[in-house]
């Protein structure tokens, strides 16, 4: 069954769940995260939702593409205006995918969904959903914010030479297509329950450790394709603004703060 995924769909199933969000809805863009730059630069509103059924220069992090099949996936960014500090942007990345985490958990067994730092959802160790955070900041001040969430749902990455053993759609987990319109609003919906939580209080910190209880490879032998270097250690702790800590084979504790991680012994995955 093709479920209809268009601006009314969207709506009604945004509404469905109590959501009034200002939607943007486009059959076909470069990128949303572009289009919510824009609305952001023009004052949008928090919460304007850019919808999109296919990118054609979606953008992924440490300047990749970002590919998904037309007419599969969710593809969606969000304004927000957080008072977040420069060095705090990663807690966005944390709201996007332990909201991804959480929505695909009303559908999936918990064990089958993890979180691989810094920013990949998983499903049955597959990527699944990412993140894509941008923010605007005049100084130290934070003028706004998007968040970017790619995340595959209907898509069959079976037959994609490049990604058939690194991406799962929802689908193909299931064995059957998913209502994207319904996914799309179930995931809103966790960003919205999740965002109080964006900066911690100093004290508790319930997203960073929702965030840090997810992450597959912790305490793991793994190694770094990180922007200084290849780097292979243990990857001991991440803190509650992003960085991972990993153990160097030298013993020397190094703080990053982008990178691919594998593990060391990849079948393990
Ligand atoms: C990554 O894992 O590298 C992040 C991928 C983020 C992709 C999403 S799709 C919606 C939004 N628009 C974009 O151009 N990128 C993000």
């Amino acid at each position: 069954m093709a479920y209809p995924y268009d601006r009314e769909a969207i709506s009604a199933a945004l509404r469905a769940r109590g959501l009034d969000a200002p939607l943007r809805y486009f059959a076909q863009i470069g990128s949303t995260n572009d289009e919510a730059k824009r609305l952001l630069a023009e004052g949008a509103p928090a919460w304007t939702v850019v919808v999109a059924d296919e990118q054609t220069a979606g953008r992924g992090r440490m300047g990749r593409r970002w590919r998904a099949p037309p007419g599969a996936a969710v593809l969606m960014s969000v304004v927000l205006r957080p008072q977040i500090a420069p060095g705090r942007l990663s807690r966005l990345t944390m709201l996007g995918a332990v909201a991804a985490l959480r929505a695909l958990r009303r559908w999936f067994e918990p064990e089958a969904v993890s979180l691989k730092w810094p920013n990949d959802v998983r499903l049955r160790r597959r990527k699944v959903a990412g993140v894509l955070p941008e923010a605007i900041f005049t100084g130290d001040v934070c003028a706004g914010a998007v968040l970017g969430i790619g995340l595959n749902v209907n898509g069959d990455f079976s037959a994609d030479a490049e990604l058939a053993h690194s991406a799962i759609s929802m689908a193909t987990a299931r064995g059957a297509p998913f209502d994207r319109a319904e996914v799309l609003a179930e995931l809103l919906a966790q960003l919205r329950a999740a965002y109080p939580t964006l900066d911690g209080d100093g004290g508790r910190d319930p997203l960073y450790e929702a965030w840090r209880g997810a992450l597959a490879m912790l305490g793991r032998r793994v190694t770094v394709a990180a922007p200084e270097g290849a780097l292979a250690g243990v990857a001991e702790d991440v803190d509650d603004e992003g960085a991972l800590w990993l153990r160097k084979d030298d013993g020397a504790r190094v703080r990053l703060l982008a990178g691919d991680v594998s593990l060391a012994v990849e079948d393990e995955a």
